[in-house]
């Protein structure tokens, strides 16, 4: 119903946050109707199939892209408080990383386009700390060791240097999603990333969306993202 994963709905009943029409459920094999039955989490009644939307946010630095955060931080949903219904960001930007992030409802969207089997590009700019030399880029281009193993070979171009100001400007493009994936690779070849920020994902781009905000996505680039990720239009 556009509450939760399916995961995260099975954290939910476990807590035991999850009643059915007024008693408490906790073992996860229960049967509910939403169509028969009352189903209320933390004590709020579910509506029924919510209305699919799908946003593209340029996030700016300083916002966490967590839904909730206990310690009170900035979230990225603050940037779209006016959004009534219940979305998630499509996987995560560090908090002082900028630029392109997804935000929807359609959970089995979300999870596909966060499965490694998809292949999802996602195009970075990054500030680096020093020019990187060919041989350097080369490494982020044939996959490098990471404390979690090798990265997929990536793309990654020198877009602009300033041998004045000791530092470079790289485009890198990659498509796995591991923390802080594009810091640690510049790091692993020598040269701290000092801005990041994400132009495009899944084909998608920034451009005409400022900082801070955001926009619905059009007809078109929502097709051309379920296409991607294998589903039915
Ligand atoms: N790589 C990073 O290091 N940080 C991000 O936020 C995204 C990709």
């Amino acid at each position: 119903a556009g509450v939760a994963s399916r995961r995260a709905a099975e954290k939910l009943i476990a807590e035991g946050r999850v009643t059915v029409n007024g008693e408490l459920v906790t073992e996860p094999g229960s049967k509910a109707d939403l169509s028969r039955d009352r189903i209320a989490v933390d004590g709020r009644e579910i509506q029924g199939e919510e209305e699919k939307v799908y946003f593209l946010l340029n996030k700016p630095k300083g916002y966490i892209s967590t839904a909730r955060d206990e310690r009170g931080r900035k979230t990225v949903l603050d940037l779209l408080a006016e959004v009534p219904e219940r979305i998630y960001p499509i996987g995560r930007l560090d908090n002082a990383t900028e630029g392109l992030l997804l935000l929807t409802n359609d959970g089995e969207l979300m999870n596909a386009l966060l499965h490694p089997k998809y292949e999802v590009h996602k195009t970075y700019l990054a500030r680096l700390r020093g020019i990187p030399t060919e041989a350097e880029l080369g490494r982020l281009r044939e996959g490098i060791a990471l404390e979690d193993g090798m990265t997929a070979p990536a793309r990654a171009r020198l877009v602009e240097q300033s041998p004045e100001r000791n530092e470079s400007r790289v485009e890198i493009i990659i498509h796995e999603g591991r923390n802080r994936q594009v810091r640690r690779m510049c790091s692993a070849i020598g040269h701290e990333v000092t801005a990041l920020k994400r132009t495009e994902f899944a084909g998608l781009s920034l451009s005409g969306t400022a900082r801070g905000h955001y926009r619905r996505l059009t007809d078109t680039e929502l097709a051309h993202l379920k296409t991607l990720a294998g589903m039915r239009l």
